[in-house]
């Protein structure tokens, strides 16, 4: 008998090791490998099984996904979860969209309004965005569209909205509104979307860490929007300012809105519970609370 690696094993009469234990040590060796390499394929099933599961739940647990017929319906019911907000909280305090997308919502709470169901006598606002270098009483600026499409039909407070400010000091008007949203916990964010994803003007590629900011529009955006200014692509601002990715995350729970086959693949990517940078929308699938995704037929065509 010889010690050999801690092991006794048995040597011939010359000595070696007899041919019987090289055998088994090889066998054993063998099985070692075996049980190592089941054990890790049994670690990547667990993990692979335990992501698929809380994908699951994340969905199940975020996304309401509400597919109306048309424009209108989506509007109506966009419009219904935002009027009982407020029944239940009149001191509610709502992140605003601008864009064509909110504008039946708007109408729709309007009629709310004056059917007097509720009031936004208490109720606080925050706009996403707005452009940078456009007079605040320019027929597009963010400001005269929420005068135009809401403000000056209900009996909100004006003191109580806010929109970021696209003229004067740039840094001062970004650090204003941070400072102001800081201070405020948004209940309801409604959101639209740009056809390349963007959500507010986080355009692709914004860093999802980051909070309110100026930015350069992409020229996606500037093509899109030209339609508000007479199709002139010389005419629309090529700056905004705009609430960041992470003053959207902030937000209790969130309304997002597309209606129209432009927006179906932002839509589809949103859906297929991605989280992508460069399709800023999919950022709500991190979103920790509610996600209400209220899309026409035509948004909804490529899912
Ligand atoms: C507007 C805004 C933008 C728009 C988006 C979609 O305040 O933040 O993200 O929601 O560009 O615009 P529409 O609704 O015009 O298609």
């Amino acid at each position: 008998m010889k010690e050999n690696e801690n092991e006794l094993v048995d040597l011939d009469e010359e000595g070696n090791i007899k041919e019987e234990n090289k055998k088994e040590k090889k066998i054993k060796k063998k099985n070692y490998t075996f049980a190592i390499m089941v054990s890790l394929i049994f670690i990547v099933i667990i993990i692979c099984a335990s992501n698929l599961i809380i994908r699951q739940f994340k969905k199940s647990n975020q996304i309401v996904l509400i597919i109306a017929d048309d424009y209108d319906e989506m509007s109506k019911k966009a419009a219904d979860i935002i009027a009982d907000l407020i029944k239940k909280n009149p001191n509610a305090v709502l992140g605003l969209a601008t864009g064509s997308t909110p504008i039946g919502t708007y109408d729709e709470l309007i009629k709310k309004y004056r059917n007097k169901e509720i009031s936004f006598k208490d109720v606080t606002t925050f706009n996403l965005d707005e452009y940078i270098g456009l007079d605040k009483n320019h027929p597009q600026s963010y400001y005269t569209y929420m005068n135009e499409h809401l403000f000056k039909h209900i009996d909100i407070n004006l003191s109580n909205t806010h929109i970021p400010k696209g003229e004067g000091d740039t840094k001062l008007n970004v650090q204003n509104f941070e400072n102001l949203l800081n201070k405020n916990k948004i209940n309801l964010q409604i959101l639209g979307v740009g056809s390349n994803g963007h959500i507010g003007f986080n355009e692709p590629g914004t860093d999802f860490g980051i909070g309110v900011h100026d930015v350069e529009l992409h020229n996606k955006t500037i093509n899109d929007n030209a339609r508000f200014f007479e199709n002139d692509i010389k005419k629309v601002p090529k700056k905004a300012i705009t609430m960041g990715i992470k003053n959207i995350l902030d937000a209790e729970t969130i309304i997002l809105m597309a209606s129209g086959t432009k927006k179906a693949d932002a839509i589809k990517n949103l859906m297929d519970n991605k989280v992508d940078i460069n399709i800023p929308v999919t950022v709500l699938n991190i979103h920790k609370g509610k996600v209400y995704v209220i899309i026409d037929k035509k948004a909804a065509s490529k899912l």
